[in-house]
């Protein structure tokens, strides 16, 4: 099954935006394998808008940018293959996509066979130019459609924003994944804003279908295409394990040729991408809520939970997961384990607390024993 746990990779949009060329794409896949991240299962590399010509070709195809990727896609795709990863694509259910690059509106079939041509793992599918009246679940069932004949196996991730509901129909058209909100932006308050109003949408995800609250900026400090002031390590740490406990896709949106080692420490957290990647494929959703105080829970296998206490508050405070609203028995003792520290902290009776700096998080796993 494709997408059986929440695919994770790099996406060129966060940090490149049009910037992007063949050079830079094959230092990105060294990176990251040179980095570890490949091994750590950061395995779809996806080149996002602005890779091709601004005109089709007279066969009606669509030609990848020669300044850009004068050697083709396919060749790229073929350095990317022998690094161990796989090659992800962009376009869109428009007419254009949303720099004004050719969509695949009306061309989807032969779209669909050009990726499979260039041996596309991976299609990002997104809703900008879109003729007036037409339905967005009907373009990417049209999509889906041509992907599922192209010959070749593709991940379909749906870039719809949430427009029309995704969740609802986008693993019956096909999709892996959907967006379920507008764009990231590299700032405390896109992350807040997004990464705590999701959720609504957990019982819509699972192995093989999952919402995507989209790609991270953990480690971007404000540089690149989605700038918008920068966040506190402190703040990434917080944002990379609230879409881990949301079974979120994983998807890299700083450069990995050049990460501080704190980036690369949340990024490989390994306790933290067993939480994202675990079999039973729950998304985590809220447990209880005081205020700015946020406790959320992921049932994982065999009986654990992940519980994150999220401080959106502007003071340290202490935070109390109390397992009633974990659903544990009142008086049941439970293991419980810090995953950014990766450190046991012992059995605890009722409830666990800790003391959460703002904007901050504490994650652990939960074992009844
Ligand atoms: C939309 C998408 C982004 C990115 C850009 C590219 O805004 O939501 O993720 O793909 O288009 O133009």
């Amino acid at each position: 099954m494709l997408a059986a746990t929440p695919p994770m990779g790099f996406n060129t949009w966060n940090t490149f935006g049009g910037e992007i060329n063949e050079q830079t794409i094959r230092e990105v896949a060294d990176a990251l394998v040179g980095e570890g991240l490949k091994d750590l299962g950061y395995e779809y590399l996806v080149i996002d808008d602005c890779w091709a010509e601004r005109e089709r070709g007279s066969d009606g195809l669509m030609v990848p940018s020669r300044e850009k990727f004068p050697g083709g896609m396919k060749a790229l795709a073929e350095y990317v293959h022998s690094k161990g990863l796989k090659f992800g694509m962009y376009s869109c259910a428009g007419t254009l996509t949303c720099a004004k690059y050719p969509g695949s509106y009306d061309n989807e079939e032969i779209d669909a066979k050009t990726f499979a041509s260039w041996d596309v793992d991976f299609l990002k599918y997104d809703f900008c130019n879109v003729p007036e009246g037409a339905h967005g679940r009907d373009l990417y069932a049209k999509m889906g459609e041509a992907l599922r004949s192209s010959g070749r196996e593709i991940l379909f991730s749906l870039c719809e924003w949430g427009t029309n509901k995704p969740w609802e129909w986008g693993a019956g058209v096909g999709g892996h994944m959907w967006r379920t909100t507008g764009d990231i932006s590299d700032s405390w308050k896109s992350i807040e804003h997004i990464g705590f109003s999701q959720s609504g949408h957990a019982k819509y995800a699972g192995p093989g279908h999952w919402n995507d609250p989209d790609m991270l900026v953990v480690g971007m400090y404000s540089k690149g295409n989605v700038a918008s002031g920068g966040c506190t390590d402190t703040e990434y740490r917080t944002h990379f394990g609230l879409w881990c406990l949301l079974a979120a896709p994983l998807m890299i949106g700083c450069d990995p040729r050049n990460m501080t080692d704190e980036t690369g420490a949340i990024l490989k957290n390994e306790e933290l991408i067993a939480v994202n990647q675990d079999a039973l494929g729950r998304q985590g959703f809220r447990a209880s809520r005081e205020g700015k105080l946020e406790v959320l829970k992921k049932p994982l296998e065999h009986g654990s939970l992940a519980v994150g206490l999220f401080n959106r508050g502007d003071e340290s405070a202490r935070m109390t997961a109390r397992w009633e609203d974990l659903g544990l028995e009142g008086d049941a003792a439970a293991k419980v384990r810090d995953l950014w520290a990766h450190e046991e902290l012992g059995e605890f009776k009722g409830s666990f607390e800790a003391e959460v700096e703002s904007h901050g998080s504490a994650i652990v796993r939960v074992t009844p024993v």
